[in-house]
């Protein structure tokens, strides 16, 4: 089966935009592809993060991940610092990546532009960490939202560039672009997409969240100034709307074309009102298998001990292939 490859930064609690947009495919994923599923903590530390929250978001994010269906028994499932081997390919492609290519990540621009403070070299080596993830285990193929395109384009660009150098050493990966993938907006500013780290926790539904808060979130959204307050499928004229029926359909399994006739005439606020119902009646048996998962420290550790055994074994065969193509000697 061809490999693929996907995790979340644990920077924060895990949203339905992460959920909508990536966990229900990838639990998809599991069917048809040999999946690695990691929690990129490595990444996380881009940005401050305060190290006992970081390590509570980790085992949420796991726990999370089981919660939501990621079979360990099927994928391989695993901590992305846990699996050394990341960090050592990424030092590799730092030396076989330019300045140049780094300086066009529009993603950088705008993650700088929101840290003033702290715009440190990780921050801008991102990238690279990222093409060392896909690299590592050949992965074919990527599920990438927009934001992640150019730097799977600059993850292929490294591998074309280190296979020209040395002979075939990695596989060049594709996006894959899943049918079903729904980008969620942010609830206060429908223009933006839902983040997990917005300092503004009115903007993200968290997975984790009371039922009642989820509500009264979803019931707040903001909508538009539309007399007619008409319901329909328009991102760019009616980005709040057109959230709440995403969510909908995301959370109902129903597609939004045979949503909408069922709006006509309706309320905005009939619409939400549907909307926190379908999300609370999704998150709840995520959330009580969650808890169960969560408690069980020693099982935890034990799926995660597994799985970093699991991708180290992988991962350290490509490194060693590409140890041996840039003239360093095996340890003997
Ligand atoms: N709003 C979203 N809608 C659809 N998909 C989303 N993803 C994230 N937000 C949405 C998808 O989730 C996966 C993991 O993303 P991530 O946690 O690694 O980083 P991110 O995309 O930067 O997510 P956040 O929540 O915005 O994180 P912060 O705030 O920490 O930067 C990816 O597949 C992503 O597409």
């Amino acid at each position: 089966n061809p490999v693929v490859l996907s995790g979340c930064q644990p920077s924060g609690q895990l949203t339905i935009g992460n959920y909508m947009g990536a966990l229900k495919q990838w639990v998809a994923m599991q069917q048809d592809y040999d999946c690695l599923y990691m929690l990129v903590d490595l990444h996380a530390i881009t940005v401050r993060q305060d190290p006992a929250a970081l390590r509570e978001a980790t085992l949420d994010g796991l726990a999370l991940y089981l919660a939501c269906g990621i079979d360990p028994n099927r994928s391989t499932l695993f901590i992305q610092s846990q699996v050394p081997e990341h960090a050592q390919l990424a030092w590799v492609l730092n030396c076989y990546t330019q300045m140049g290519e780094l300086n066009r990540m529009t993603q950088f621009k705008d993650k700088s532009a929101k840290n003033v403070n702290n715009i440190n070299a990780g921050l801008f080596t991102y990238p690279i960490l990222m093409a060392a993830d896909i690299l590592i285990y050949q992965a074919q193929q990527v599920p990438v939202g927009d934001d992640q395109k150019q730097h799977l384009e600059l993850a292929r660009d490294i591998a074309i560039r280190f296979n020209n150098l040395y002979g075939e050493a990695f596989t060049v990966p594709e996006p894959y672009i899943p049918e079903f993938g729904a980008r969620i907006m942010s609830l206060q500013d429908p223009g933006r997409k839902m983040s997990k780290s917005d300092d503004n926790p009115n903007n993200f539904i968290g997975l984790l969240e009371e039922p009642k808060k989820v509500a009264k979130k979803i019931k707040r959204a903001v909508t538009d100034s539309d007399e007619q307050a008409r319901i329909y499928f328009d991102p760019k004229e009616k980005a709040g709307v057109s959230n709440l029926l995403t969510l909908l359909s995301g959370a109902t399994g129903r597609t939004i074309e045979s949503l909408v006739p069922e709006y006509e005439g309706k309320m905005y606020g009939h619409l939400k009102g549907d909307v926190a119902d379908a999300v609370v009646a999704l998150l709840e048996p995520i959330q009580q298998r969650f808890v169960r998962l969560r408690n069980d420290r020693a099982e935890l550790n034990r799926i995660m001990a597994e799985g970093a055994h699991k991708a180290s074994e992988r991962a350290a065969s490509t490194l060693a292939r590409v140890y041996e193509a840039v003239g360093f000697i095996p340890r003997p």
